[in-house]
């Protein structure tokens, strides 16, 4: 059996990149040629996955276009011959089925993920923070990793961590490792944004996780906490409680994760990518080079 389902948050208010989110998703800003969520759409259509819930919502809507075919430009491409910008267009045929259901108050990441819970059913799931891009995108990819494992160890939740230096585990839900393994290893605890010391850990979750339907019981049972928000870390600590195997595995060397949540984070993944365009790539290389000694 493999999975064939996935949830994309994108409901989130975007708060931190005001003004540039004041009237758009945050998710829907350019990285390089393409919106963030694009990225993460083409991950996981790659990996597989024909069916993808967006969990979306206020003044969202610009999301729903970007994935619906638009057969009006198309033809005006094609009658001009525009082969070029046709081609940027190719992501629109992906064999793909795409379903929106609104969380109607951003009240965090658990709660919108426990949105997804008629679309999912039975079946174990991905999940795909919107707002952060995975690379490389080529297989095995990190989604697929955690689809093989999820599924040879039985688990009800498989994360993907990454370490993160000490003075930043603030900023992210930590998990404590049971015994400390090469790639993999079962988690003992989770602490969303733990105060620094509270946890002998570096490892953060990184955007993707595979769950079983359980988790929709643990989301439930679980109180607001961080900022008043339903958090998906705490829900997971619940599913630990409940008796669920809750397994992580670390990013691999090379892979990198970009969040684009506030602004350094964002100016950082916009650089990397443009420096990785296949046409301007030298251009904006030497560019930088140049202003960095002082030339521009
Ligand atoms: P974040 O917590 O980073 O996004 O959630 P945010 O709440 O939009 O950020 P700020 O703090 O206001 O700047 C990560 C992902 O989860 C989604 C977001 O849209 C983002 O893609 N999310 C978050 C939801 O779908 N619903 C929520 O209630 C919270």
């Amino acid at each position: 059996m493999g999975i064939e389902k996935a949830v994309i948050p994108v409901a989130g208010a975007g708060t931190r990149l005001l003004p540039a989110t004041k009237s758009q998703p945050k998710e829907m800003l350019p990285v390089g040629r393409k919106p963030v969520v694009q990225y993460v759409v083409e991950e996981l259509v790659a990996q597989g996955l024909r069916k993808i819930l967006f969990i979306t919502g206020r003044k969202k809507r610009s999301i729903e276009d970007h994935f619906d075919k638009d057969p009006e430009l198309v033809r005006m491409l094609t009658e001009s011959g525009n082969n070029g910008l046709l081609e940027q267009l190719e992501y629109e045929k992906a064999e793909v089925s795409f379903f929106y259901v609104r969380q109607g108050l951003p009240l965090g990441l658990g709660h919108a993920i426990g949105c997804a819970e008629d679309f999912v059913g039975d079946e174990p799931f991905v999940v795909a923070l919107g707002d952060t891009i995975m690379q490389p995108t080529e297989s095995p990819t990190l989604v697929h990793r955690l689809i093989q494992s999820h599924l040879s160890h039985k688990s009800n939740c498989t994360l993907a961590v990454c370490e993160v230096p000490e003075d930043e585990v603030n900023r992210y839900g930590i998990v404590k490792p049971k015994l400390e393994e090469e790639e993999e290893f079962e988690a003992e605890t989770l602490v969303e944004k733990p105060a620094k010391g509270e946890m002998a850990s570096r490892y953060a979750i990184a955007a993707r996780y595979v769950f079983n339907p359980n988790i929709f019981e643990a989301i439930r049972r679980t109180p607001p906490g961080m900022g008043g928000e339903i958090q998906i870390t705490d829900a997971i600590g619940v599913l630990l409680q409940m008796g669920g195997k809750v397994r992580c595995l670390k990013l691999g060397p090379g892979e990198k994760r970009y969040d684009i949540g506030n602004h350094q984070a964002y100016f950082r993944a916009f650089v990397d990518f443009a420096l990785m365009d296949e046409e301007y790539g030298y251009t904006v290389r030497q560019y930088l080079q140049r202003k960095l000694r002082g030339f521009e």
